[in-house]
């Protein structure tokens, strides 16, 4: 089985990329990334010169350079993590989320369907359902839920959806599709909440709550999305959407506030900042679909995760430092600085 990941050195696919190595080792992986700011080499370090393993640097919107790659190594399944990936971003600069989300997509969509593949993988996110009221509990989204985006990241995603849906009934192309809510773990870029928060507690900076940081978000250790991902290859069935999450809502200023306590680190470093445009209030995941048909069910409970998450970030400075020296810090302070 030869599996062409997309995206794979960037949070959620280097993390896939190890995961299958434990799990599969026979597979051949291979992994295309373009290396944007959030692409990071030394991550896959581990891997690299082991079997079985080929980088190969390239963008997934370069239409020959995908051809040329499908033509060269004839991947059996594709699996598409590669995107543009933060909202903030997406507000500050929409246009290469679509370039790289929908453009990038519809390439690799077209290489599968020139070159065959057994199986196109799509991950999605639950930001393509848009948001719940923080005041119906009851209201979960299911892989019925309307699709009703808010940012340009989640309005290109929810496009990348429909091509791959379009694909699989107008070609017959062998699709399925993942939505996943928030993931946190090892390697995630430090723009996203619980890493951020994490560099700037340890730095003694203030920790920047939008709004008043009710916001809710339903959290999953990183591990268990790429399980899940794994089962979908194994016994998903094409055309298919499966949810994944692990009925772990939570609001921002708890999170905040169990990191700053993990660090021992005093609440006085929060700072209420404007909040984000078009802020989404609350995502909810209802698992049972997969739960029910493939039996997947979450293994790391949040309290676990969190504590693995900051103890890696502890041990790992110098992977995060590394990369707040660099671009990071004008992007911190266009996002920040006059908050
Ligand atoms: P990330 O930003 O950490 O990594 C994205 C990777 O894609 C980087 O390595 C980057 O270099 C690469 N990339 C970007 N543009 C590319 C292009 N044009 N060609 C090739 N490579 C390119 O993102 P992540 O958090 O790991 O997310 C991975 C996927 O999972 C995304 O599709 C995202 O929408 C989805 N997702 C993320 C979450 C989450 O909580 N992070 C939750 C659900 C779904
Ligand atoms: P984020 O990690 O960007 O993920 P997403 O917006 O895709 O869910 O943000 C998670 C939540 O944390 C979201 O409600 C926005 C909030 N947030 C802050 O309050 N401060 C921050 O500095 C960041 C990056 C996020």
């Amino acid at each position: 089985m030869k599996i062409l990941v997309t995206g794979g050195a960037g949070f959620i696919g280097s993390n896939f990329i190890f995961y299958m190595r434990r799990k599969h080792p026979e597979y051949e992986l291979i992994c295309l990334d373009k290396l944007t700011y959030a692409g990071n080499m030394e991550t896959l370090a581990s891997v690299m010169d082991g079997p079985s393993f080929k980088f190969i640097r390239g963008d997934i919107a370069d239409r020959e350079a995908v051809y040329g790659i499908f033509e060269a190594e004839k991947p059996d399944v594709v699996v598409n993590f590669a995107a543009e990936s933060h909202v903030d971003r997406s507000i500050e600069n929409p246009a290469v989320f679509l370039e790289t989300n929908v453009m990038g997509t519809q390439a690799l969509l077209d290489a599968c369907r020139k070159y065959g593949v057994q199986r196109y993988h799509q991950v999605s996110t639950d930001e393509v359902y848009g948001d719940l009221p923080l005041d119906r509990p009851d209201l979960f989204f299911t892989e019925q839920t309307p699709l009703h985006t808010s940012s340009p990241y989640s309005a290109s995603k929810a496009a990348a959806d429909l091509l791959c849906n379009a694909y699989q009934r107008t070609y017959g192309l062998p699709i399925t599709i993942s939505r996943c809510s928030n993931n946190y773990g090892p390697y995630q870029f430090p723009e996203k909440l619980i890493p951020l928060m994490i560099a700037n507690a340890l730095a003694d900076k203030p920790l920047p709550v939008y709004g008043e940081g009710l916001n809710v978000r339903d959290w999953l250790y990183v591990e268990d999305h790429c399980a899940a991902i794994d089962l979908i290859l194994e016994k998903g069935k094409v055309g298919q959407v499966y949810n994944i999450g692990g009925h772990n809502e939570m609001r921002n200023i708890d999170i905040v506030k169990r990191i700053l306590s993990l660090l021992d680190k005093p609440e006085s470093l929060i700072t209420y900042v404007t909040d984000r445009k078009g802020h989404d209030m609350r995502y909810a995941i209802d698992p049972s679909f997969i739960h029910r048909e493939l039996g997947w069910l979450p293994e790391t409970r949040f309290e676990d995760g969190i504590q693995k998450t900051v103890r890696w970030y502890l041990e790992n400075r110098d992977w995060w430092e590394n990369i707040i020296s660099g671009e990071y810090q004008s992007y911190y302070e266009r996002m920040y600085g006059k908050r």
